[in-house]
């Protein structure tokens, strides 16, 4: 199936956007809205589809029959590769963090296997040198990177400004984690600030990849983290949980909940002036 056809008959594109209320941006005279990546498919959702789709296009335009890429036990990105190359076709491999693991370690991984997706677990020292197991065939293979980090993922996240009306919206604000999808809408936009949570203490790393693909990054944050990557506190586990109460939308911790933290926190410190329109893309992670 070629990739038009996938996204007409199973995504739900272009996302929704739904405004959400609360008494602080009335306090505030401000107007916040949610675009729904989370809801364009049960698995590949969120920023995953955005930044799959371009390495997949590619794939297929040049018979490429295998996709290659890299991620943690837990990964959002391997989770939706998986999928999508059973359903376009393509085989896959998963180069997996952490020598310890087998596909029996979680239900994702074994959720990934079952959908023909072959698991390679590797030791840390050389899952961070990133290199491909030599029993690993990579001939007509496209090689993505971790957490699907490149410049055509980047060019995949334009599709979501496509799908906005720019001059509705002053601020856009979206969680960072590898920043493929900041960079993407920092690259697409026009007249609107984007902004960046930090999830993870990489704020360098981010800098030089904006430099190295030669897009000017915007504003980002870091007081936002919690101290390290995927932390769960108390207080921001129960922010997500008040969030999904107040307005029935689902967000984890990880991602969308520390972006909702800092932006209900940037509402508060009046970081936006009012009458401003906020989009938050929310980029998914919630695996079913
Ligand atoms: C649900 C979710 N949101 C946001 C991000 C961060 O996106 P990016 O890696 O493009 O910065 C990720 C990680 O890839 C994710 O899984």
């Amino acid at each position: 199936m070629d990739i038009l056809q996938f996204e007409k008959q199973y995504l739900r594109l272009p996302s929704a956007i739904d405004e959400i209320h609360d008494e602080l941006f009335d306090q505030k005279g401000i107007r916040v809205f949610v675009k729904r990546d989370d809801l364009i498919h049960p698995i590949i959702s969120g920023n995953k589809w955005r930044k799959l789709r371009e390495y997949i296009q590619i794939a297929q335009f040049n018979g490429y029959k295998h996709l290659i890429s890299f991620g943690g036990a837990y990964s959002n990105h391997l989770y939706a590769l998986a999928f999508a190359a059973k359903e376009l076709g393509l085989a896959s491999t998963g180069i997996i963090r952490g020598d310890e693991l087998t596909s029996q370690s979680n239900l994702y991984l074994s959720q990934m296997e079952s959908w023909g997706m072959n698991l390679k677990f590797i030791s840390r020292t050389n899952y961070q040198k990133k290199l491909i197991p030599k029993e690993i065939d990579t001939t007509n293979s496209m090689i993505i990177a971790e957490g699907g980090y490149g410049k055509m993922a980047i060019k995949g996240v334009s599709y979501i400004t496509k799908e906005i009306n720019q001059g509705n919206f002053e601020h856009i604000i979206c969680p960072i984690g590898t920043g493929t999808t900041y960079l993407g809408l920092c690259e697409s936009t026009n007249n609107i600030e984007v902004h960046g949570i930090l999830t993870l203490n990489n704020l360098k790393e981010i800098e030089s990849n904006a430099l190295e693909v030669g897009i000017p990054i915007q504003r980002i944050y870091d007081a936002y983290i919690f101290g390290k990557y995927a932390k769960q506190p108390e207080e921001l586990v129960n922010f997500c949980q008040l969030f999904e109460q107040k307005h029935q939308i689902k967000i984890e911790p990880i991602y969308t909940g520390r972006m909702f933290y800092g932006l209900y926190d940037l509402i508060r410190k009046d970081k936006f002036k009012p009458e401003s329109n906020i989009l938050a893309l929310h980029t998914g992670g919630l695996k079913s």
